[in-house]
């Protein structure tokens, strides 16, 4: 199969062939290719003599950051590291493919940890994957393709990243075993090729291990045949592959086991792997996906949005140092709107790591344009008013981590066997954003899709521009025809693929949305669930009063009647309505804006998209006809417009 080679189409793809060199040497070689093939992209640069690489000692760059220095011919790269030395390349590159004149250029990292979560299970599946296969796992063994793993490594270093977990949170079957010997030459082969690219490799483990694949009877943190187990399993890992990156623990989180189950804290369960890999220099990531998910529907009081803040808050302080305690970014389940978790403001004594979901669970699975820029950018951006600590949140991740290296930024993953990675050839702009926004915070949403564009395609100015505002506005059209205003999950139950209104709300998942004739929406106020009091008081006046909380998520925090009238001047019923039939125009508009852009960009990605925005037209339909039909008989007020509805 050929692979698309995405933003990096314009140098040479190159076999794999010396995993068993040392990683710097394999860096250096890596470089040199690339510069070849730099070399003759530009007249400037005649000749390899005048591209040099030098090893620097200057603490403002780190041990991440680079400079680049053009004179005249020649072009100079330094760093502290030779990681350095390829962030430097990579960024030199960028410059010569976009045509962006430089001297000198200068850049180090925002975020220390810049992570991404793979969901694949060593069955080959991913869990909520949808562009193929798993590049790691086939039939509970390693698929074994290294020039693939090397592939993605490069792609995932031109853009920065610098650590990646390679199986599903959710450690089940035949990967409960990963942590096990007879896995360890495999995953010193990957960790080789990551390492070549400065990636860190991480596992998923399993808390209930010991029993599972110790023979123990327990897995409690604090039973000594359990920590006696973890030693030597994480002394043995660290034998065969010292420059391990370390755990993600996901427990007692949707019926994985965790330390609850011993009358443990989550304090307990991630000090244990903390303490145990602090000698080795691993890290442990502990996720807060924790709350009940076997909710009584009927009980109004319980609110799973304030289930991590809950969790959590108490236990600030309580880790030791290597353990990072990963977040959400909102405190459901990435829906297509939701307010910053606020556990992400409250945290001062514990590092952290704020959680993106690069795979499109809840919007769109792969299928439908929804470049997720403006999203993250919403959550890094948002300032949390605090009174002791000011600051937006990409600020308060390293400002309120005690270790900040040990904090930043992580991100479910997307790629899977699909020949051009991402299944969606635009969503490859995700993997893309996603580096580029974890390295530098100040990105805007319109750079980056022009970077991407600029990149990927050749294409000319009027049609990148095009191209850029459908994927800049395609969030927001995604939120107009499904869900509206920040209410979220009324998708197909188990699936998440398409509207069910209903879908969730007598269910035990805790995520409904109360519409009954007279109105709809979450009372999370100070007079409902009071989920609102878990912000500082400036950011909890805001959501909770009507005249100031923001339409976008108004459903989120308020239980409003239909005649509600919104910021934007209408009452709720009839946003609703204007929302859905705007958001299918939207897509119609993006269909035809492919027409004219299509036959400028390669035939099987004209085809893959073209294909992809008639199937997210037709689901479009489908969500406006259903949201619109049952609010219309919810609420028996018709379309002021007349526009078809089936009541
Ligand atoms: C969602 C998702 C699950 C996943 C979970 C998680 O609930 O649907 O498949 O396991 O998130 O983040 O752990």
């Amino acid at each position: 199969m050929t692979r698309d080679l995405c933003w990096l189409r314009k140098v040479a793809s190159h076999s794999f062939q010396h995993f068993s060199l040392p990683a710097y040497d394999l860096v250096a070689r890596s470089i040199r290719r690339e510069v070849g093939t730099l070399l003759n992209l530009t007249t400037e640069v005649a000749s390899e003599g005048d591209l040099a690489f030098s090893l620097v000692t200057e603490e403002c760059l780190g041990r991440e950051g680079y400079r680049v220095k053009g004179e005249q011919n020649h072009v100079a790269i330094q760093s502290n590291t030779t990681k350095g030395l390829l962030y430097g390349l990579f960024a030199l590159y960028e410059k010569l493919i976009l045509g962006e004149a430089f001297t000198s250029f200068t850049s180090v990292p925002d975020q220390a940890l810049r992570m991404i979560n793979h969901w694949d299970n060593m069955d080959g599946t991913i869990e909520r994957g949808y562009a193929g296969d798993s590049i790691f796992f086939k039939d509970n063994e390693f698929r074994k393709d290294y020039q693939l793993i090397e592939s993605y490594a490069r792609l995932l270093a031109s853009v920065g990243i610098n650590a990646i977990s390679i199986n599903n949170v959710n450690v089940r079957g035949a990967a409960k075993a990963l942590i096990c010997e007879e896995h360890f030459g495999e995953l010193r082969l990957i960790d080789e090729i990551l390492g070549s690219y400065g990636i860190k490799l991480y596992l998923s483990v399993n808390f209930a291990a010991p029993k599972a694949i110790g023979g123990l009877e327990t897995a409690d943190p604090l039973a000594k045949e359990v920590i006696a187990f973890w030693q030597e399993k994480i002394d043995a890992l660290y034998r065969y592959i010292p420059d391990f990156g370390g755990f993600v623990v996901k427990a007692d989180s949707e019926g994985e086991p965790g330390p609850f189950a011993y009358g443990r804290g989550h304090d307990d369960g991630a000090n244990l792997f903390g303490r145990l890999l602090q000698p080795h220099g691993g890290h442990l990531v502990w996720r807060c996906f924790v709350y009940n998910h076997q909710q009584n529907w009927r009980d109004r009081s319980i609110d799973r949005a304030k289930a991590a803040y809950d969790h959590f808050m108490p236990l600030d302080g309580k880790f030791v140092e290597n353990v990072s305690l990963q977040i959400k970014l909102g405190p459901l389940d990435f829906q297509v709107r939701e307010p910053i978790s606020p556990l992400l403001s409250g945290l001062r004594k514990t590092n952290h790591i704020i959680e993106f979901q690069l795979t499109q669970e809840y919007t769109g699975h792969q299928k439908a344009v929804y470049y997720q820029l403006p999203v993250w950018k919403e959550a890094l951006d948002f300032d949390c008013r605090n009174e002791d600590v000011p600051g937006q949140v990409k600020e308060l991740l390293k400002n309120t981590s005690p270790q900040p290296a040990y904090s930043g930024i992580c991100a479910v993953g997307v790629v899977g066997m699909s020949e051009n990675w991402t299944g969606h050839k635009l969503m490859q702009i995700n993997l893309y954003g996603y580096g580029k926004l974890c390295w530098n915070n100040q990105l805007t949403t319109q750079d980056c899709a022009q970077r991407w564009i600029g990149l990927t395609f050749d294409l000319a100015e009027d049609q990148t521009k095009k191209l850029a505002d459908l994927l800049v506005t395609s969030r927001e059209t995604y939120g107009m025809y499904t869900a509206p205003r920040g209410v979220g999950f009324m998708v197909t139950p188990g699936t998440h693929d398409g509207p069910n209104i209903d879908g969730y709300e007598y269910d035990r998942w805790g995520t409904y949305h109360f519409a009954d004739h007279l109105g709809i929406g979450n009372d999370r106020t100070t007079s409902g669930t009071d989920y609102v009091s878990q912000y500082a008081p400036a950011i909890r006046d805001y959501f909770n009063d009507l005249t100031t909380c923001p339409d976008e998520l108004l459903l989120w925090f308020h239980h409003v009647p239909y005649t509600h009238r919104l910021h934007n001047g209408k009452t709720l019923i009839q946003d609703i309505y204007d929302t859905h039939f705007e958001g299918v125009k939207r897509v119609e508009d993006y269909q035809a804006v492919w027409e004219e852009i299509g036959p400028h960009v390669d035939q099987n990605s004209y085809q893959n998209v073209k294909e992809l925005l008639q199937w997210q037209r037709e689901l479009a339909v489908e969500w406006r006809d259903q949201i619109n039909t049952y609010f219309w008989r919810k609420s028996g007020i018709a379309d002021q417009a007349g526009r078809k509805v089936y009541p």
